[in-house]
């Protein structure tokens, strides 16, 4: 039987360990683990709807077409999207990332959701969530128990031979977020090119993930964009570049690609269809992407061995 958050409330908050160093210790545990290889992406933002999801589909559906056993999860539990892009029927989920963090189910193969693409799992969220409870609760202990609950997952995701983890993040401070961030080999930011999605991608690079620069390799990538702009908004968008680059030090993250709007793949989801046609340019700018992540993953890991 598996104990739920609530149960383990006590166990965390009296412990005589404080939170920071549990946290360190689970860290180190999470170093070794990592040796066996199951690689963690993440994809975020600050603010809401600039392609995470449109680009963590994508990025998982590109690992798994390699021969990667791959799986996505959806980490925005406030407003799951994954079941609905795979259209996977509610009878057929059984376990979600939901029962999973709060501990009232154990990490089982029944979480996981097979999809028509070879080597390509999901874990979906629940949708039926309701503020001030479960994962939205503010009690601290929650995230306690949820950070140890993903670790727990991790370790269950590499036994049953997982190469890739890709999560699809909420946007913003959200506690999954951010403790996805803390786990994540490979951490990709996405920017809308706005004032206030740039702005806001700077603020939660600074406030988060460079307190959380532990381990992980950083990269933003700034999606729909026009398909034509005005030279002097290309110069504006690449004074953005240099300035993210600049702020979090040009060795510890990287720019991935300026994506462009594509009217194909808007259309596409009206069908409810989300992974890129071979014949889009969003896929081949995709394919690069996906060479980035795994060849700047794999250099990292060789340099530690
Ligand atoms: N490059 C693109 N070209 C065309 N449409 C796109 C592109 N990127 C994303 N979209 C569309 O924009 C919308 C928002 O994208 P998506 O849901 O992936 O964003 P998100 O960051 O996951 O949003 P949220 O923060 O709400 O989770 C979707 O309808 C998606 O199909
Ligand atoms: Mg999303």
């Amino acid at each position: 039987m598996v104990e739920s958050w609530k149960s383990n409330l006590n166990t965390v908050t009296n412990s005589k360990v404080s939170g920071e160093e549990m946290g360190v210790s689970e860290l180190s545990k999470l170093e070794s683990l990592h040796s066996s290889r199951l690689d963690i992406i993440i994809l975020h933002s600050q603010k809401g709807g600039p392609g995470k999801t449109t680009l963590s589909c994508n990025i998982a559906h590109e690992l798994a077409k390699r021969g990667n056993k791959t799986v996505l999860i959806d980490l925005d539990i406030a407003q799951p999207t994954i079941q609905h892009i795979f259209h996977v029927p509610d009878d057929e989920i059984n376990i979600t990332i939901n029962d999973i963090l709060l501990g009232e189910s154990k990490v089982a193969e029944e979480a996981l959701i097979k999809t028509k693409y070879p080597d390509l799992f999901l874990i979906t969220a629940t949708e039926n969530v309701e503020y001030g409870e479960g994962l939205l609760s503010l009690l601290e202990g929650i995230q306690q128990f949820s950070f140890f609950a993903l670790h727990e997952m991790t370790k269950f995701l590499q036994r049953m031979g997982f190469r890739y983890v890709v999560y699809d993040c909420a946007p913003g401070y959200r506690m999954e977020s951010v403790n996805a961030a803390a786990v994540a080999d490979a951490r990709v930011f996405v920017v809308r090119p706005s004032t206030f999605s740039f702005e806001g991608a700077k603020q939660m690079l600074t406030d988060i993930y460079k307190k959380l620069d532990i381990r992980s390799l950083n990269f933003f990538v700034f999606n729909q964009l026009p398909p034509t702009l005005k030279k002097e908004n290309v110069k504006l968008l690449e004074s953005w570049k240099e300035e993210i680059i600049e702020l979090y030090k040009p060795d510890k993250i990287s720019f991935l690609d300026f994506l462009p709007i594509s009217f194909d793949i808007m259309e596409q989801g009206i069908k409810g269809e989300y992974i890129f046609p071979e014949t889009d340019e969003l896929y081949v700018r995709l394919l690069k992407i996906v060479d980035i992540l795994i060849e700047s993953i794999d250099k990292m890991k060789e340099k530690k061995n």
